[in-house]
């Protein structure tokens, strides 16, 4: 029975996905990468997406000597650029016709204040946006996958931090506020990115195409890179008041592969064809828990159908789609 301690290879065991090619954003490291070699070692064709060139690279380097006769290919993708989002989305949709999988796995966590090129906050901007866009140019490589090999997925990776913030539909890019608050502006940006999914996947499921969101757990990644005493002060608080917490408020990391687990599960599981739009953790489908000191569960302002709807207008505004 899967689980919270199961591993991506746990979840693949017995998968063949020879024929297949999955897209992965921010896979030149951490979460994205155990992602894209667990897939190629079931047989897909990964191409690689993310922002720095000498870190695909070594990225690529590494797949090539962990998974044998692999098909890998890279891509340069700024998703805080909507010009990179376009250049990059144009050059997979060219190079790859027909994509099965689509991880938006790409993301920054609590950064202080800052601006995309296209001046959101770096956050929404990067986590949210950038994929919204990417993701809809892919629209057509997707749904030639769902004619050629009868489905196509695409997973959007949310976070328990989600829990932290709704949408703030007055100022969701910090423009008129002073009150930026790194968390907060996370949180928001995971909300975005489960609404996003809900979304998506009532928009495409009619053409074959399903989207799921997921919570991958803590692991210890370079996602952290922007954390200074006081955040981990503020997430140990967080824990403390957790009322549901098995662990007695002490975090609980996983493995990097048991990170990418429910991923893969999103990707692959045929028990998820009933669930589409869902928030996963723990390959499974999460409750939902609108308890503020709950450290599991998806609350209501990431799974509620109106909000995604309004996002996805705001989200088709902003990107100029
Ligand atoms: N680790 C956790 O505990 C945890 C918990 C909940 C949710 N998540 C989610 O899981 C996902 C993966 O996180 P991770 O832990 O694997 O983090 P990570 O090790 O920091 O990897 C993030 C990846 O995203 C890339 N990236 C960052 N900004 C980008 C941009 N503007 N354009 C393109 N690529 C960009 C990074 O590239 P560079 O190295 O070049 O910046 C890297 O490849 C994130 O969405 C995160 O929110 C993680």
């Amino acid at each position: 029975m899967l689980g919270a301690d199961s591993t991506t290879d746990d979840v693949l065991a017995g998968v063949d996905l020879t024929g297949r090619t999955a897209v992965i954003t921010g896979s030149s490291g951490g979460l994205g990468l155990e992602t894209a070699r667990a897939l190629a070692a079931r047989g897909a064709a990964v191409v690689l997406a993310a922002r720095d060139r000498v870190k695909l690279d070594a990225a690529v380097a590494q797949l090539r000597d962990q998974v044998p006769g692999i098909t890998v290919d890279s891509v340069l993708l700024d998703l805080a650029d909507l010009t990179s989002v376009r250049a990059a989305a144009a050059e997979v949709a060219d190079r790859h016709p027909v994509i099965d999988l689509l991880i938006d796995n790409a993301g920054v966590m609590a950064c202080p204040l800052g601006r995309t090129t296209d001046g959101f906050e770096t956050q929404f901007g990067t986590n949210h946006l950038g994929h919204f866009l990417f993701t809809t140019l892919l629209k057509e490589p997707l749904a030639t996958a769902v004619a050629e090999h009868g489905s196509a997925r695409v997973v959007v990776l949310s976070s328990g931090g989600h829990r932290l913030s709704p949408i703030r539909w007055d100022d969701p890019n910090w423009e008129r506020s002073e009150d930026y608050f790194n968390w907060t502006a996370y949180g928001q940006s995971k909300t975005a990115n489960a609404l996003f999914a809900l979304e998506l996947d009532r928009r495409w499921s009619s053409d074959g195409i399903r989207a799921f969101s997921v919570h991958p757990g803590m692991i210890a990644t370079d996602l952290g890179r922007h954390m200074q005493a006081e955040d981990f002060e503020y997430l140990s608080s967080v824990r403390r008041t957790g009322a549901d917490s098995a662990d007695g408020g002490r975090a609980v990391f996983k493995s990097v592969p048991q990170g990418a687990a429910t991923t893969v599960w999103a990707a692959t599981s045929p028990a998820l064809e009933a669930h589409g739009g869902a928030y996963l953790e723990n390959c499974s489908v999460a409750e939902p828990v609108d308890d503020p000191d709950a450290t599991h569960g998806v609350r209501s302002w990431a799974r509620d159908p109106d909000q995604a709807v309004r996002l996805w207008e705001l989200s088709e505004d902003l990107v100029g789609a």
